[in-house]
Order: structure tokens, then sequence, then C-alpha cells
């Protein structure tokens, strides 16, 4: 079986998303036994924004440079390797109201018309279904539907949004909110989802 791990969070060491995808992934593989993974550190070495040369050389142009080049291969292996993946992990901090431009850039190389979806008579239709996905969700703030903020809410309700026009529907979220309201509630909120982590079924 194998697991796609992503971490996107651009605060290193002190990253809560970082802590609880590898929760998630130590208990995983404590479920499923060995599994094959692979792991992409994007806040470490991001993909780059998709540009209007990266879809030049997706209809044939010479990339116009080797750092170019480069950055294409990266995201043609990305791709593949969330089509070959079973089970994929992501962490995704919200930064301002989303996820971060980081996971962004990955999810710009993995919507490929033709390859995880396509048009057709009855609409859109995703052509990545059958794998699960485990969103590791980290927040400053809270965003559940009877706060103030609710409507600031643009990460969770995004990913939900792309992995379903994807065709993925199996997505649960391990979340830790609130985690810059206080030293307390930070650490409430990760022992929490840690926990949450835990007791993850296979
Ligand atoms: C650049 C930046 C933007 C942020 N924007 C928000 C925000 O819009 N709403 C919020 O509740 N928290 C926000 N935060 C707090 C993060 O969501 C919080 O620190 C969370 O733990 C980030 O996940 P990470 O620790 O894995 O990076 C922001 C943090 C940073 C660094």
């Amino acid at each position: 079986m194998k697991l796609l791990h992503i971490d996107t969070s651009i605060l290193g060491e002190n990253s809560v998303s970082r802590q609880l995808t590898a929760a998630i992934v130590a208990r995983l593989q404590a479920v499923h036994g060995p599994l094959e993974i692979r792991y992409l550190d994007l806040g470490a070495e991001p993909l780059a924004h998709l540009s209007g040369a990266h879809l030049a050389a997706a209809q044939g142009a010479t990339p116009e440079s080797a750092a170019l080049a480069l950055d294409l291969q990266r995201g043609g292996e990305a791709l593949e390797t969330f089509l070959a993946a079973d089970i994929i992990v992501v962490g995704a901090p919200m930064y301002n109201f989303t996820v971060s431009s980081q996971l962004k850039a990955w999810i710009d190389r993995v919507c490929v018309a033709g390859k995880t979806f396509r048009y057709g008579d009855t609409g859109p239709q995703g052509l990545a279904g059958g794998k699960k996905v485990i969103i590791a969700s980290s927040r400053g703030g809270f965003y559940g539907p009877q706060t103030p903020a609710a409507a600031l809410e643009h990460q969770e309700s995004y990913l939900r949004g792309v992995f379903a026009f994807l065709g993925i529907t199996a997505v649960t979220f391990v979340r830790a909110e609130g985690v810059n309201i206080s030293p307390d509630q930070r650490q409430a909120a990760i022992t929490a989802a840690t926990a949450e982590a835990a007791q993850l079924a296979a």
C-alpha cells in the first residue's frame, strides 16, 4: 500500500500541522503494517507557482530555463506520486484564511484535465477516486459554523471541494484550532488532535 505524506507549513519545527501529520502517519503504519511512503516537504522545497511558461511547456514548448525544466519534472513527479498513492496525508495550515501557497502550488499540479478530472456530457468527473485523504488542519483561531469568523473558512472547505472534484470523498480532518489564542489552548488543541490521530481506523 502506498502512502503519500505531504507537509506544507512554513513554520519548520514550530509547525503544528507537521506534528499532526507525523502522528497520523505513525498511526497508519501501526494499523496497516509496512507502507511504501513517499514524503514531500513542500515548505522546505516548494513547487513554483504555475505560470504561462509551465502551460506552454505542457503544450510542447521547450522550457525556457533549466530551473523551469526541473520544476516541470518535479510537478510531473508530484502528479504521478499522487495518482499512485492509496492514502494521502496532507499537512494543511491555515494562512490568511486558506491553505498555504505551497499547498496551493501542489494542487495546481495535480488538478490536471484528462489525468485527475475531465469534463463530460454530465459535467465534471473526478478520475482519482478510491483514495483516502487525511488532512492535518491547524489554525490560529476558530472557524466552526457557529463562530464569528465562520465566513472566512476557506481552508478545510476548499480542500474538501478540491478532493471531491477529483473524485475523492473519503476525506478525514484531524484538526487543531485556536492554537494562537493562548499557550493553554494551543497545548489542549494539539493534545486532542494527537489523541484523535492515534485512534484513526485503517
Ligand atoms: C503567514 C501566516 C498566516 C496566518 N493566517 C491565519 C489566519 O488567517 N487565520 C488563523 O486562524 N490563523 C492564521 N495563522 C496561524 C496559523 O494558522 C497557525 O499558526 C497554525 O498553527 C499554522 O499551521 P502550522 O503551525 O503547521 O504552520 C497564520 C500564520 C501564519 C504564519
